[in-house]
């Protein structure tokens, strides 16, 4: 378990400050926005630095997210002044991130009448409790905890979907509405992934970067999975067609 100290994310204590030399001896400095130690190549392998986490106990490790309205509030309350700080910004994001879409994950699937799309997405919410979890093990392995934090973008994405979804009767349509909602969740995350994974491997933290890159290829494999099944292949239609297929019968009948 992550120890925690009673000072402010923003604040560096004179342990950090005494420590905050390079491997070649020079003087760290503060602004370049990398962590004292980081020279190293894996996370593991440099002392850790206490820093300390906005939220007051080690119950926010276990918890499984905060509140979106008390989060929100938390969302300004310390500020991004080097890259380092940068990246556990970026981490408390996609961690609530994550959060919220393995709560909606469930309605997603549930909606499919698409065996494959069903399938897909439950498989996916797995994948995504994992993914949590390897944030939760990125934040051990830096010596934080992760902080009270609310993905406003990501509420943004599912409310938007969520919209659309409403707008569909059940069926070929709806299974099209549910892909092109789950594949802009993909795309934000893919984002997310890659810029977090860019300033870990500025930082050196390579193994920080390496688990990011994992999650970063779950996510590029999710969105390819959705386009396949959109799109259909040599032995299956895909959902776009009987969309339209449905919108042409629809049509004859009429
Ligand atoms: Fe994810």
């Amino acid at each position: 378990m992550v120890k925690q100290t009673n000072s402010k994310a923003t604040s560096q204590t004179a342990e950090e400050k005494k420590s905050s030399t390079h491997a070649s001896g020079s003087t760290h400095s503060e602004s370049s926005g990398t962590k004292p130690g980081a020279k190293s190549s894996t996370v593991s392998s440099r002392a850790p630095v206490k820093r300390a986490a906005a939220v007051g106990s080690s119950k926010a490790t276990t918890k499984k997210s905060p509140t979106s309205s008390s989060a929100k509030k938390a969302n300004a309350s310390h500020s991004v002044d080097n890259l380092y700080q940068l990246l556990l910004t970026e981490l408390n994001d996609l961690l609530s991130a994550e959060n919220q879409i393995i709560d909606h994950l469930p309605a997603l699937a549930a909606m499919s009448s698409n065996q494959k799309l069903k399938e897909s997405l439950q498989l996916h919410l797995q994948e995504t409790k994992m993914q949590a979890t390897r944030l939760k093990k990125i934040f051990h392995l830096l010596d934080e905890v992760p902080e009270k934090h609310w993905c406003l973008g990501m509420e943004g994405v599912l409310k938007e979907g969520a919209e659309l979804l409403s707008m569909a009767k059940k069926g070929p349509t709806k299974d099209a509405c549910i892909i092109a909602a789950a594949q802009k969740v993909e795309h934000y995350e893919i984002c997310g992934y890659g810029t977090a994974r860019a300033h870990a491997q500025q930082l050196k933290l390579d193994e920080v970067a390496h688990l990011l890159k994992e999650t970063l290829e779950e996510e590029v494999e999710a969105d390819r999975i959705l386009s396949k099944i959109a799109e259909g292949s040599f032995f299956s239609t895909g959902v776009n067609k009987q969309a339209l297929e449905l919108e042409d019968y629809a049509l004859s009948h009429r």
